[in-house]
């Protein structure tokens, strides 16, 4: 071991609970013969790094990276004022990089980076990258949704196009730390619509475009919009979606509720729907290719504090009310950018796809800024990844020669079944619909939103990569702002399905870096664990990534995330680590169900399946599914008098879609004519649970129910 490492492993709890002999000497092997010493060695799957790829990248070593990562936290603020001096600041920040207290006990939570420091991330993401002569470089390679339907911008059109849309905004009385609403697909118009409130101070608030109307209503009425952008509609597969009605019928409600929207910018999309065909309100709406390109191409930058907004996520958390994740300028912007350099080892060269829509937060941080930020070239999808046939992905892979492909496991796990079912349909190639094109353009892949089974990674790894494809699997979540744990590519041996090591500045407690009083992994009491271990994943310190406040409810950001363990910020992940100290990552444990990569909260099910008329009780539960990772099983007790039917199926689970959107709509409901309840009332989601995913010898006690019979009851009505 090199002197360095061993100075890290003094701790004698550590050394007489962990092998460090045989985890450093993984993590150094990179050469074949050593990585079959390892197989064999080993008792699970391994993957050692091409040492070609290695000698290439960032990081190159397990050594590198733990003198950098020793480094991001014995002096956080050197470290990252060091990367962030690498930005365009108008003004430096002042002399403290950082300040936080994430102890409940010690008073408010405070996180704040750079504070002081003006500048603007629009400006760093495009002026920038201009002023060093990238102006004709492509940042977006535009895709549509039928193939053949394409477009691109370089840097200089993207900045014009920008200004255009930031001064007719500004001319329409946005001014610095207003809200709008984006609610856009994956056109073009959607990173611009962005960039361009950036660039005026303004806060953006994207809303996915698969979400209901009444979901918009709750946006608009708790963040209060000077407007709202949309298009009126969209082609996703061969359905198209009228956005405009969704949003009309949104902001009919809102008025109705005291927010009135004088205006709404609508991009026609006429691919996907007339002009004619859509319905217009004149006095509100304006079409934006009436307005916007006639405005100035230059823009003025608006300078901001790092600590001011950049934009509000709405998510989903255990309460029926979405949450406004808010995010700052200074710290979101650094983090992005060097999470986003560092887990996909990025290259001037490259050419970066991410199939995340912006309406999450893996497109705002990886679709737009991070990437953008590093001056690369990005790939924007419009359609659907297995449209017109499931070898799409690997089509746009070829045609833009993609080297940098980050995707979810949802989309993984359907490819791969497609791709089985070709292969027994054609028997003419292996895996045809991935097999029938190149992919050798491809260097890095990643995979974000749900743990990736070590099955799926290897499909992914040695079908999709060649088995020469180094995997990011980034942990990561809306409040964290980029990643947290990830693997650096080339740096590590990998293990499928394991996220591996924290990422710089995540400070908590990994096996080899004791010295750090910050552990990460806790038992249900609070209590830190450590070496081999499962637990709560909880982090200690702040990073320049993180999200500051819940919008207008500070007590709820404090309550949710940090009084569960106090001195801790907790995910509302599981996790566990190994002997040889690699994390993986179990899934959530609070009431969040994460549905192809989606993230669903149970009682926003729940209140959409009540609002019903003839639901007189629901409760949500998560079970696994094959191809979506989990799905939403509802059980559902109508009301007096009402018996199940086919038709009141159908209409609760419109009911959801309705409320929600059709990504939330219950897989399954399961007729309940009780359900298991404590004597105080409180609903056994643990039977609940077990009974969904018919792990029927698993029920456990069930004597402190209220009536034990409805477990009876529940299991006969299983399959009806
Ligand atoms: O449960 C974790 C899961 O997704 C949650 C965060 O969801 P959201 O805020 O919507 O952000 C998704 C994109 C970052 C986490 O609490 N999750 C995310 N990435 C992973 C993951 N679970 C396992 N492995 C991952 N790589």
């Amino acid at each position: 071991l090199p002197a360095m490492v061993n100075n890290l492993t003094t701790t004698h709890h550590l050394k007489s609970t962990l092998p460090y002999n045989k985890l450093s000497k993984k993590l150094k092997a990179v050469t074949l013969q050593e990585a079959i010493a390892f197989k064999n060695d080993d008792d699970g799957d391994i993957v050692i790094p091409n040492q070609e790829f290695s000698q290439q990248a960032h990081v190159p070593s397990f050594e590198k990276y733990l003198e950098m990562y020793k480094r991001s936290v014995e002096d956080p603020a050197g470290f990252w004022s060091e990367i962030a001096s690498e930005f365009y600041w108008k003004k430096k920040w002042g002399d403290q990089v950082y300040s936080e207290n994430l102890d409940i006990r010690k008073g408010k939570i405070n996180i704040e980076w750079f504070k002081g420091g003006m500048t603007n991330i629009c400006y760093n993401c495009l002026d920038k990258n201009i002023d060093s002569g990238n102006g004709e470089k492509i940042a977006i390679h535009w895709e549509g949704n039928e193939p053949g339907l394409d477009g691109s911008l370089t840097y200089n059109q993207l900045l014009d196009r920008v200004c255009q849309l930031a001064n007719y905004l500004k001319e329409n009385g946005v001014k610095k730390g207003d809200s709008v609403i984006i609610y856009l697909p994956m056109l073009m118009e959607l990173p611009i619509a962005m960039l361009a409130c950036a660039r005026i101070g303004a806060v953006h608030s994207v809303v996915f475009a698969g979400f209901s109307s009444e979901s918009l209503v709750q946006r608009i009425m708790d963040c209060k919009p000077k407007i709202v952008i949309t298009c009126n509609a969209v082609r996703r597969g061969t359905k198209v979606i009228n956005l405009k009605d969704i949003v009309d019928a949104a902001l009919l409600e809102s008025s109705k509720e005291g927010t009135s929207i004088g205006l709404c910018l609508t991009y026609a999309n006429e691919l996907a729907m007339k002009k004619e065909a859509t319905k217009w309100q004149k006095e509100r709406d304006v079409w934006w290719q009436d307005v916007v390109p006639e405005c100035s191409t230059k823009c003025d930058v608006e300078w901001v504090d790092a600590e001011d907004p950049l934009f509000l996520l709405y998510t989903s958390g255990s309460t029926g009310k979405p949450k406004g994740v808010l995010h700052t300028t200074g710290g979101y912007m650094v983090y992005t950018a060097t999470t986003f350099k560092y887990a996909f080892d990025y290259k001037p060269s490259d050419i970066y796809w991410c199939t995340a829509d912006c309406g999450w937060i893996t497109g705002h941080s990886y679709v737009s800024y991070g990437p953008l930020l590093n001056g690369a070239t990005v790939v924007v999808f419009e359609g659907a990844p297995n449209y017109p046939d499931p070898g799409r992905c690997w089509d746009i892979v070829d045609k833009y020669k993609v080297t940098l492909f980050y995707t979810a496991p949802t989309l993984v796990r359907s490819l791969m079944r497609d791709g089985n079912e070709a292969r027994i349909l054609f028997d003419l190639s292996f895996f045809f619909y991935v097999t029938r094109r190149s992919r050798k353009s491809l260097r890095v892949l990643g995979s974000v939103g749900e743990p990736i089974n070590p099955k799926s990674w290897r499909w992914f790894y040695d079908v999709v990569g060649d088995s020469r494809c180094p995997i990011s699997d980034t942990w990561w979540q809306t409040e964290t702002g980029g990643f947290m744990m990830t693997p650096l590519p080339g740096a590590w041996p990998q293990k499928p399905g394991s996220t591996t090591f924290p990422f710089f500045g995540f400070r908590y407690i990994s096996c080899l870096l004791s010295y750090v009083k910050c552990p990460a992994i806790v038992d249900e009491k609070g209590k830190e664990l450590e070496g081999e271990c499962s637990g709560y994943l909880c982090i200690k310190h702040s990073w320049p990534g993180a999200f500051r406040t819940l919008y207008g409810d500070q007590e709820r950001y404090e309550t949710t995330y940090f009084s569960a363990f106090p001195g801790y910020y907790f995910s509302g992940d599981g996790c566990s680590r190994d002997k040889d100290g690699y994390h993986w990552l179990t899934g959530r444990v609070d009431d969040v169900i994460n549905v192809s990569g989606h993230r669903i909260g149970t009682a926003e099910v729940e209140s959409a399946l009540v609002l019903h008329p003839q639901c007189a009780e629901a409760a949500v539960v998560g079970v696994e599914h094959e191809v979506k990772g989990q799905c939403i099983y509802a059980f559902v007790t109508p009301i007096e008098g009402v018996e199940y039917s086919e038709d009141l199926r159908k209409s609760l689970v419109l009911s959801v879609r309705t409320h929600i959107g059709a990504f939330a709509a219950p897989e399954k409901i399961h007729w309940a004519p009780g359900l298991p309840k404590t004597r105080s009332g409180k609903i056994m989601r643990r039977i609940l649970r077990k009974i969904a995913s018919r792990q029927l010898d698993e029920l456990g006690d069930t004597s402190t129910l209220a009536d034990p019979h409805v477990v009876d009851q529940l299991i006969d009505l299983a399959d009806k």
